[in-house]
């Protein structure tokens, strides 16, 4: 059977999740936000797969390195993955994509992938919000080798585009069947809130879950974000839950990445300084219990939100993640990580998420793919 025909899909099928799986290390699950997927709490972020020739990241792994940590990840319980036609000009969508036909059974895993907005070339040539998301979301279905998604997420706010047609896009995905869900990322909660009340009033499928940059070093999600979705019950699963890695290394401890994701130098140098005294902190308690600083950082995230999206670019990384499920932190040491943070200026994404920005010239494209 090829792994991509459609299988109708039964909410009351045995789903094959591992409870036990190598190693000792059992991921745990949770429901994502008001939908009946069941997603492993650490989410797989896999922004660092794809060639890193045909894309915005220098570091990102190639295809057998991904293979290996997406299978890892399969065998200690993770179901859920993020990925991004963004990401290495779909490449990282392509590999994922091989890499589950080979080891997951469709129906066993949870895939999550985001459409960008609008090009000024489509814009000129008077493509519609609802024809870009139905070419994006074409593309992405045959990156992947899939019928469908899971969970289909609106990238980053398209300025350019009204908010009905990608609120009407996306629900001709879900009704065709080629997307179950659709999320959000990148966004302010009034985006959000303006979005879901559209999709309310004309009967469209609303955003169940949203992608925010959330972690110990960045927590300006607090704000209005983290409560509006305890509200309206949407899930929260933040990205760059390990700060790109910052929270994950003792301080003095480098790697190909953290010299070269100039991307999350120019999110994270700025508060560079104001940031020290929470690592040193992650790597204190991290130390005094004999763990790992990303069981620390995810320990103190899986706490606030339903599944954090952690990157690997090493098999041991997703261990290190999976095991975190397991440490509670105690309301001390909770209380110690929080104490130094100061409010951060908004950047990355959202300090790019304002009309005038839209009409500059932005990092992320499909690459050297064509739409
Ligand atoms: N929606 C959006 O706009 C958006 C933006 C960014 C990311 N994302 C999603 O979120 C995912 C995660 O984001 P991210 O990659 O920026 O951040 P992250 O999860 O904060 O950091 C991942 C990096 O941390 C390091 N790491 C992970 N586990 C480690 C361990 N056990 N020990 C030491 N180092 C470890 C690795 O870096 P080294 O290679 O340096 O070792 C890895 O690449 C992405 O893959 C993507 O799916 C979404």
């Amino acid at each position: 059977m090829r792994f991509h025909k459609k299988q109708a899909f039964d909410p009351g099928a045995p789903r094959r999740y591992n409870t036990d799986s190598k190693g000792g290390i059992a991921v745990k699950y949770t429901k994502l936000g008001a939908t009946d997927l069941t997603v492993s709490r650490i989410c797989m972020g896999c922004m660092g797969f794809g060639d890193a020739k045909r894309g915005q990241h220098t570091w990102t792994v190639d295809e057998e390195t991904t293979r290996a940590i997406v299978r890892r990840g399969l065998e200690l319980g993770i179901n859920f993955f993020d990925t991004a036609i963004a990401y290495q000009s779909g490449t990282s969508e392509q590999y994922l994509g091989r890499a589950l036909r080979d080891f997951a059974r469709r129906e066993d895993v949870v895939v999550a992938t985001k459409f960008l907005p609008r090009t000024n070339e489509e814009i000129a040539d008077g493509v519609s919000g609802q024809e870009h998301i139905r070419r994006m979301i074409d593309r992405s279905l045959a990156n992947l080798g899939m019928d469908y998604v899971d969970l289909y997420i609106y990238h980053m706010w398209d300025w350019q585009t009204p908010l009905e047609d990608i609120m009407e896009g996306l629900n001709e995905v879900v009704k065709a069947g080629k997307a179950r869900y659709i999320g959000i990322s990148n966004c302010f909660a009034w985006q959000l809130c303006r979005a879901n009340d559209i999709a309310d009033r004309e009967g469209f499928a609303k955003f169940v879950s949203v992608q925010g940059h959330y972690n110990l070093i960045f927590r300006e999600e607090e704000r209005e974000m983290a409560p509006f979705c305890r509200l309206e019950h949407i899930a929260m699963t933040p990205y760059s839950a390990l700060a790109g890695g910052r929270l994950a290394k003792h301080p003095g401890e480098t790697s190909k990445r953290l010299r070269e994701d100039s991307y999350a130098r120019f999110k994270y140098d700025g508060t560079a300084e104001a940031d020290a005294p929470i690592i040193a902190r992650t790597a204190e308690i991290a130390d005094r219990r004999g763990v790992s600083m990303t069981e620390v950082a995810l320990a103190w995230l899986l706490g606030r939100v339903t599944a954090p999206i952690v990157g690997a670019t090493k098999v041991s990384h997703v261990e290190g993640a999976a095991k975190a499920a397991d440490l509670v932190l105690t309301a001390e040491e909770t209380a110690w990580l929080d104490e130094p943070y100061v409010p951060h200026p908004l950047e990355g994404v959202m300090a790019q998420n304002t009309p005038d920005a839209a009409r500059a010239a932005h990092v992320w494209s499909t690459g050297s793919q064509t739409i």
